[in-house]
């Protein structure tokens, strides 16, 4: 029996929240470097949605982005990206999304990604499969030589992005052809749309993949990081997400050819 609340009250709490990601007029501040950003909407997003949840599930716990809040001595953790794509969202570029998971004893059982200026949400529950604006969703069958890739150099810390830029290259030379749209919550989702099949980031935190990897996961790709499991929810880690097993080991296997370890 699921005894978590459903997706559509999470759903419609997360479609509330959208309306304070305003299109203008709202604050910009660095979090210490000119890339690292928080805007008055992200605060805004997060402090509703911790008040909506934590009436909804009373007890649950939140690890989220901004404020470095984390409180997950509980079995039900929010764990939360008020907004996944902040530079695009203060430029008013769409994608950008509200992304929020709740984690039951460490793993994702529910996955809202919402991305309103783009007008899609993503939702997925454990084993229920994974849907966009109610529409089920199935990764693609394109072979990896025939695969987009999203991915990044990884933007806060920059001294990673030669290694990243290696890793890139041979896999450009392998696949179809290289995005970056800089919300790596939505690049998971299209993944699991079917709309790309590789995604490859050396350095994610929790709140930018817990919700996509179970929409990902659920539309019948795979998702792992450098140890081959599951991407941990409680520290930084690479994350590789493709539409097959087949696709994500080759991944896997290019990461490890230029990386012994992981260099954070
Ligand atoms: C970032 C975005 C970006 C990714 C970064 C993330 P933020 O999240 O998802 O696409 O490349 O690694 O940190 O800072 O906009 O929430
Ligand atoms: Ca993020
Ligand atoms: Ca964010």
């Amino acid at each position: 029996m699921i005894d978590f609340p459903g997706i559509e009250e999470v759903a419609g709490i997360v479609r509330r929240a959208s309306s304070l990601m305003v299109r203008k007029g709202f604050g910009i501040e660095s979090k210490g470097t000119r890339e690292n950003i928080v805007t008055t909407s992200d605060l805004a997003v997060q402090h509703f949605l911790m008040k909506e949840l934590a009436a909804l599930l009373p007890g649950s716990g939140f690890l989220c982005e901004e404020e470095d809040f984390v409180d997950t001595a509980h079995r039900d953790v929010w764990v939360i990206d008020p907004i996944d794509g902040t530079a695009n969202y203060s430029r008013g570029i769409a994608s950008c999304c509200i992304s929020v998971a709740l984690a039951r004893d460490g793993e994702p059982v529910l996955g809202v990604v919402y991305s309103p200026w783009r007008g899609e949400m993503y939702t997925a529950v454990k084993g229920g499969g994974a849907y966009c604006n109610g529409e089920p969703l199935h990764v693609s069958d394109r072979p990896f030589e025939n695969g987009l890739l999203f991915t990044a150099l990884c933007v806060y810390r920059k001294e990673l992005s030669r290694a990243c830029s290696d890793i890139i290259y041979d896999l450009y030379m392998e696949c179809n052809d290289v995005r970056r749209t800089g919300s790596a919550a939505v690049e998971l989702c299209l993944v699991a749309a079917g709309k790309a099949e590789l995604y490859f980031e050396i350095r994610l935190m929790p709140w930018d993949f817990a919700a996509a990897s179970l929409v990902l996961r659920e539309a019948g790709g795979t998702v792992c990081s450098f140890d081959g499991g599951l991407p941990p929810l409680f520290k930084p880690s690479l994350v590789l997400g493709a539409n097959t097993a087949e696709s994500c080991e080759r991944l896997l296997k290019c990461v490890r050819k230029h990386l012994k370890e992981l260099p954070y």
